[in-house]
């Protein structure tokens, strides 16, 4: 995995990227803003703003982070499964310095949409705190199923863009995976306060889905819950940061309403390399003591057996220094379930 151990020459590198008005998304046909936040030369990420009671629905849910990791042991043991490979319910990461993507982070997954799985066998039914912590359901299922409905408007926009500029791209593809497929796991995740300097909450890597929508966090002292104010954190460098397509790295400036989306591994394949999957990483210059994150992300993926192809499979291996190449990992015809099965077997 990338490491970056020097901040400095990135440490004003701030963009806000492309944001489009959720009534744009309804009614308008914006192929020209999908091209220019997830294709050639962009960020890689957009963000929808004005979704009617998202922030109110962001904040009810966020705000039970705290909650979350507080409870007691036998209450977090009512929500986790021994498997391993079944990620669902409470998560605590193995602390591990060298596991760089899942290291010092508390969290609760869960699918918003279904309790059980479509396919058996794709994701291990959902286990919900209902003694416990009875307001986490509602609360998770409310924003997640938001998350997935904006989420499909993007899917159909970016459908559209891809159909103009390919004569192979079958019609729908992508929005088809967001609002049928019913398979897309969404993850609450309180990240601890680094000890030492390591200045990464989540190395490099791009996402193994279609899409990732992704919330703006909340940043608190971990020890007093105070929420650190947008002023407190301006001289820090603490968040998601992408490298864009000319392979510089920037931070992601928006306001706390805005929905975030960023386009996966899945996506470059099915679009036959017209979209990129976007590098990015959560950073931690270490200045804030005792600083936490909470956010919330939606990964949107095919049902397991989905068979994930295009027509130009010579254009989707675009590749990365330090981040895990997609060679070995996907060739034509290989099925989602196999994809991540290889892609979990280089990482670990
Ligand atoms: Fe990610």
């Amino acid at each position: 995995m990338r490491k970056f151990t020097c901040l400095s020459r990135w440490a004003n590198n701030e963009l806000t990227p492309k944001i489009i008005d959720y009534q744009d998304l309804i009614s308008k046909n914006l192929s020209y803003e999908i091209l220019e936040s997830f294709g050639l030369y962009s960020l890689g990420i957009l963000g929808v703003r004005n979704i009617p009671k998202y922030d109110e629905n962001r904040l009810a849910l966020l705000n039970l982070a705290k909650k979350l990791i507080a409870l007691p042991p036998e209450s977090k043991a009512e929500m986790t499964r021994r498997n391993d490979l079944d990620i669902v319910g409470w998560r605590e990461s193995n602390n591990n310095p060298n596991d760089l993507l899942d290291y010092l982070k508390g969290s609760f997954y869960a699918n918003p949409e279904i309790d059980s799985p479509v396919n058996p066998g794709d994701w291990a039914d959902n286990i919900w705190p209902k003694k416990s912590f009875p307001e986490l359901e509602p609360a998770f299922k409310t924003l997640g199923q938001q998350i997935i409905h904006v989420s499909a408007l993007v899917s159909q926009q970016i459908d559209q863009m891809i159909s103009l500029r390919s004569k192979f791209y079958k019609p729908n593809t992508i929005n088809d995976i967001t609002s049928t497929h019913k398979n897309h796991i969404s993850r609450l995740i309180y990240y601890y306060p680094q000890n030492e300097a390591k200045n990464e909450w989540v190395s490099w890597h791009k996402d193994f889905t279609t899409l990732t929508a992704l919330t703006t966090s909340i940043y608190l002292n971990h020890l007093t819950g105070e929420i650190f104010s947008d002023k407190e954190l301006e001289s820090s460098n603490v968040g998601l940061f992408v490298m864009n397509r000319n392979r510089e790295i920037v931070k992601i400036r928006v306001e706390p309403d805005t929905l975030l989306l960023q386009v996966g591994e899945v996506a470059q394949i099915l679009s036959g390399g017209i979209l990129e999957a976007t590098p990015h990483g959560v950073l931690n210059d270490g200045l804030q003591k005792n600083i936490s994150r909470v956010t919330f992300a939606v990964f949107m993926q095919p049902k397991g057996d989905y068979v994930i192809d295009c027509d130009t499979p010579e254009n989707v291996f675009i590749e990365h220094e330090g981040i895990i190449s997609l060679k070995g990992r996907w060739e034509p015809k290989t099925s989602f379930n196999e994809y991540i099965q290889r892609t979990i077997k280089s990482l670990y």
